[in-house]
Order: structure tokens, then C-alpha cells, then sequence
């Protein structure tokens, strides 16, 4: 059953490859974190080497079919031509820039691109390095364009872990060391319209959600819940922010996950699949309204490296390819096979599935306990399908592929999963 080993270690012996892994635990253990190495230690940790489309190489040989796309990174798979391509073509030119007086056409380029494909009004582009980064520029550009302090997000969010984006994240056990976190952040919990009624003040300057949430374990609202939302904010003149830095870039069957309710934001955060998995980037989009306070100081909010024309230049390819692609809609197709044969498994072991639910290549596993979720995830390994739990709910395992992830490598991970769930019930 298990993926074929294939040469991937050169001329190394495996008594070498050994030696290498040895070398970089140790170093694991000595200047990057005991703590890791010593979890590396106990899951008998490998060393990748390469990767390709769908495929994680080892320096074993061994080849991991990738099921969890580093949480929403590779639409693409890996090392998408089209953008390794444009990235060897940028960086002969100029990489990162220095005067922000001279213009950066990649990053005008992907400003326009954005404009275009992200739902409404929404116009103007900020572009940063990461998640987080986007996030805390979105509640920053809320407050400045509201001139208001409350923020609410929903229980379980994930919005990311520096400290602004922390405060509307919405697991204890990430906030409580960081406490106190920035004030007047309330949490209510997703999916309820009534509480988020209540929790809005005179002083609310927005509401942040994700679409679908991801790391709080793959949580699709009930119908309407954002329109309901979108009518809030526009009675009661709140912002409203949608993270799409998981479910944006088509995969969850739509560009954005936004647009399955036909609602689009004030303010969207992206991130993850922006830079094509191949270089890290981020942005928050603004209606030209919310967008203001950044005309009129346009050094209210800077970043040294964001917008950058390396990681502009990945990011104009990726949108090119998931367009030309239709990524949203393969991802669609075969999110509905997908989830059509986990509902099945769910039927045949209902004692160790608890649910399965989700939207396009957006899908998640619950399990009757945190247990099992583990056990399946390193029977999955074993077989060489890469799978993880979220981060906020770890009962909760991700199938999360690449987009362009083929019905037969579907099939193929099925297969080790029903496996995974006969040995499941023998621990039962
Ligand atoms: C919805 C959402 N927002 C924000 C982030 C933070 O992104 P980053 O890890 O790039 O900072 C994540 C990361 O998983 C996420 O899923």
C-alpha cells in the first residue's frame, strides 16, 4: 500500500542519510527548540529533500502524499511551474526594493489583480509577508477608519499569534501566557447572529470572522449567518474584516469563501496560497471608505519587505494559474466526491467518526476523541498521506489537499484511511 520509495538522497547511502538526520536533530536539540526535537524524537522524525505537485520527499526516499497543503498553502501543489518560473525570472531583475519613492510595477500589477478578483467594492491593496501580518493591518486600518476600539471576533477563531491578531484569535490556551492582550476584544460564539447583536456597541469598530472556520476545527456557519452579518454591520456602521488567509485562492469551491453567501467584506485579509507556495505573502483589501485614513497618511502603516517583487511576482502567477486552472471549480468537483465517500466512511465507523463536514478541498474529520485523531494521523504517515489536526481543535483532522490533487490520489487516500479505521476500531 505504502507510496513507492524513489531515489531522492543522491548518491547518499542510507547510512549517510541517517547521519544527516542525526546531525540536524541534534541541531534541533541545541539551537532551534529541545522542546521540538524531543517531539521529532518520539514521532521518529525524516529529513524532506524535495518536492513536486502533490509529492514531499524524504531523504530515505520515501514519498509523503500531501493531504494537508502546510494548512492552505499549496492550491497549487508544490513548485507550480508557472510561478517557480516567474520567481527565476523576477529575482534576475531586482528582488526586493529600496526607495519606496521609485514604483514597483509587480506590486502595482498584483494590487490591480486583487481589485479584480476579490468580491464588491473591495479596492485597494496593502501587501504584507504573512497571515498574521494582514490581520494586524486590518484591525489597525478598523480602528483608524472608525475611530472606535471594540473588536469582535467569534470563540475558536484563528486569526494568527502576534499579539494584535492573538486578541481576536480565540483559543485560551494561545492568549493566556500573552495576557494582557490589546483591550476591548470580545468573543461570541460563530455562528450565532443574536449574540453577535448583543456584543455590538457605540464603540464597535468591527466584526472579525473567518468565512469557514479552518483551525477551529473546519466550521461551516449555518445558511445565512453572513448575510445576517453583512445587514448588521450596515445597520449599525461596523466594519466588517473576513480572513480568508485559509479558505481564500478557490479552496473552498468558490475564489472566496465569502462569495458562497454572496457577501463581501470592508476589509479582507489573505495570505497562505497568495504566493503559490513558493514564496511567503500576504495583503488586506479595503473598500476605498474603510481605506481612508492609509490615503491620507499613506506612511500610517509600512512594512520593510511587503510588496516586494519577487513575492509579487509569485503571487501575479499563482492568480494567473488557479484562473486559467478554474481551481474553484476542481476544487468544488472534487471536494463533493470527497466529502460524498468521508460521509460513507462516517456511516460505517460511527463509533470512531464523530463527523465529517466541510466546503470545496476544505474538510475536516472529527473524531469521537483526541486519540484516535492521532492515531489516524500516524497510521496515515506510516502509509505516506500527510494529514495533521487543527490547531484550535485537535480532535478535528484536516483533509486539506492541493487543488490540483487528482481523483485517483483521492481514491488512493481513502483507501489507507479505511485501513486506518479497521485498526482504529481494534483499539476500541
Ligand atoms: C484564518 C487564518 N488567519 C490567519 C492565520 C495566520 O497566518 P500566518 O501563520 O501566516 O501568520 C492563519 C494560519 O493558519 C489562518 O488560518
Amino acid at each position: 500500500m505504502r507510496e513507492e520509495l524513489v531515489n531522492t538522497n543522491g548518491d547518499l547511502s542510507s547510512v549517510d542519510a541517517e547521519k544527516l538526520i542525526d546531525e540536524t536533530l541534534d541541531k534541533y536539540e541545541k539551537y532551534v527548540n529541545p522542546g521540538f526535537a524531543q517531539m521529532m524524537r518520539l514521532i521518529g522524525t525524516t529529513l524532506e529533500v524535495k518536492t513536486e505537485g502533490p509529492y514531499m520527499y524524504d531523504i530515505k526516499g520515501h514519498r509523503y502524499l500531501d493531504f494537508l497543503s502546510g494548512h492552505g498553502v499549496y492550491n497549487l501543489g508544490y513548485c507550480h511551474p508557472k510561478v517557480v518560473r516567474a520567481v527565476e525570472e523576477q529575482i534576475k531583475k531586482i528582488a526586493q526594493t529600496s526607495a519606496r519613492t521609485i514604483m514597483n510595477k509587480p506590486m502595482a500589477d498584483l494590487c490591480e489583480r486583487l481589485a479584480k478578483i476579490t468580491p464588491g467594492d473591495l479596492t485597494y491593496s496593502f501587501i504584507c509577508n504573512s497571515g498574521t501580518e494582514a490581520v494586524e493591518g486590518s484591525l489597525k486600518l478598523a480602528r483608524a477608519a472608525t475611530g472606535k476600539t471594540q473588536i469582535i471576533a467569534a470563540d475558536n477563531a484563528f486569526h494568527g499569534k502576534s499579539l494584535g491578531s492573538l486578541s481576536a484569535t480565540g483559543r485560551p490556551v494561545y492568549r493566556e501566557p500573552f495576557k494582557p492582550l490589546i483591550p476591548e476584544v470580545d468573543h461570541v460564539p460563530f455562528g450565532d447572529i443574536d449574540a453577535l447583536k448583543a456584543a455590538v456597541n457605540e464603540n464597535t469598530a468591527a466584526i472579525i470572522l473567518e468565512p469557514i472556520q479552518g483551525e477551529g476545527g473546519v466550521n461551516v456557519p449555518p445558511e445565512g449567518y453572513l448575510r445576517a452579518v453583512r445587514k448588521l454591520c450596515d445597520e449599525t456602521g461596523v466594519l466588517l474584516i473576513l480572513d480568508e488567509v485559509q479558505t481564500g485562492f478557490g479552496r473552498t469551491g468558490k475564489m472566496f469563501a465569502c462569495e458562497h453567501d454572496d457577501v463581501a467584506p470592508d476589509i479582507m485579509a489573505v495570505a497562505k496560497a497568495l504566493g503559490g507556495g513558493v514564496m511567503p505573502i500576504g495583503a488586506f483589501i479595503a473598500t476605498p471608505k474603510a481605506f481612508e485614513p492609509f490615503v491620507t497618511d499613506p506612511l500610517l502603516h509600512t512594512s520593510t519587505f511587503g510588496g516586494n517583487p519577487l513575492a509579487c511576482a509569485a503571487a501575479n502567477a499563482t492568480i494567473d494559474t488557479i484562473i486559467e486552472a478554474d481551481l474553484p471549480r476542481q476544487a468544488s468537483e472534487k471536494g463533493d466526491y470527497l466529502l460524498t465517500k468521508l460521509t460513507k466512511l462516517k456511516e460505517d465507523y460511527p463509533d470512531i467518526i464523530a463527523d465529517v463536514r466541510g466546503k470545496g478541498l476544505l474538510v475536516g474529520i472529527e473524531f469521537a476523541v483526541e486519540g484516535l485523531a492521532g492515531s489516524t494521523i500516524y497510521e496515515l504517515e506510516q502509509q505516506g498521506i500527510l494529514v495533521l489536526h487543527m490547531l484550535n481543535n485537535p480532535k478535528v483532522v484536516r483533509i486539506e489537499p492541493p487543488l490540483i490533487i487528482t481523483y485517483e490520489q483521492i481514491d488512493f487516500m481513502l483507501e489507507v484511511l479505511k485501513k486506518a479505521m479497521k485498526q482504529n476500531k481494534s483499539l476500541l
